[in-house]
């Protein structure tokens, strides 16, 4: 028991930790963090922002790039724009972001891109715009963003209903019936297993304790 409490003591102070390391934050500009044209790669901020005001645009790449920059943004007061780039992959990685708070534009603008694969994590949990519209994405080959990604975007929205202005045609399967159906089994399949795994243990256990008992 003792062991127990000083086991979670630890991993709380750990934790405590961890998360005042990771508050620190930087400033920036999003205009530090723009680029018009391949050229402009170079000029890309190296500093490790977490929080950015103004919009950030990204526009007229092709091929894949090093461009770490996006990875430790946290907020965004601003939007995002990602505009005419063609083979960008998994360049642009948004993993960290938490919040949007855009200004008059959708919070999002993926506009004419080939072979994107934008990667926003599933901690984006708060976004806001004065826009009528909350995620424009148009144009893009292939969709830009899976179904799951999708789907933080539809809950993190501040409105009940975000406003996706969009001309996805998903090439993945996921909205098939039989697909969830597959997952619903396996899932299944494997609780009851671990249920049954669990009440076997705890049979054992008891076993286990009348024997001393004895
Ligand atoms: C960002 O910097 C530009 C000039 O580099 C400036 O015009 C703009 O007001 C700045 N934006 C914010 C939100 O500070
Ligand atoms: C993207 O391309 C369109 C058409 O080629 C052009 O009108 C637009 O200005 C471009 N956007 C940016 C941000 O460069
Ligand atoms: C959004 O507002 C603009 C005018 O500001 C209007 O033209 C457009 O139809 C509106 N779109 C939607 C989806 O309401």
């Amino acid at each position: 028991m003792r062991l127990k409490v000083q086991t979670s003591l630890a991993i709380i102070s750990v934790f405590a930790i961890f998360t005042r390391i990771s508050a620190t934050e930087t400033i920036c500009n999003g205009t530090e963090l723009s680029v018009y044209d391949d050229l402009d790669i170079g000029g890309l901020t190296e500093k490790p922002c977490t929080k950015v005001f103004g919009d950030i645009v990204i526009a007229n790449l092709n091929g894949g790039k090093r461009m770490s920059n996006y990875w430790t943004i946290e907020e965004l007061y601003g939007s995002l724009f990602i505009v005419n780039t063609t083979n960008l992959g998994d360049s642009v990685n948004l993993q960290n972001l938490q919040t949007i708070h855009a200004a008059e534009s959708p919070a999002l603008v993926i506009r004419n891109n080939r072979g994107l694969r934008l990667a926003i994590g599933a901690r984006l949990g708060h976004v806001s715009t004065g826009s009528n519209i909350t995620y424009w994405f148009t144009d893009n080959w292939p969709a830009a963003m899976t179904e799951s990604e999708h789907y933080t975007l539809f809950m993190a929205s501040d409105k009940n209903r975000p406003v996706f202005y969009t001309d996805n045609h998903f090439t993945t399967r996921q909205c098939d019936g039989w697909y969830y159906k597959l997952w619903t089994f396996v899932f299944g399949t494997l609780c009851f297993m671990v249920s049954c795994a669990l009440i076997g243990l705890s049979f054992y256990g008891r076993r286990e304790e009348t024997k001393k008992g004895i």
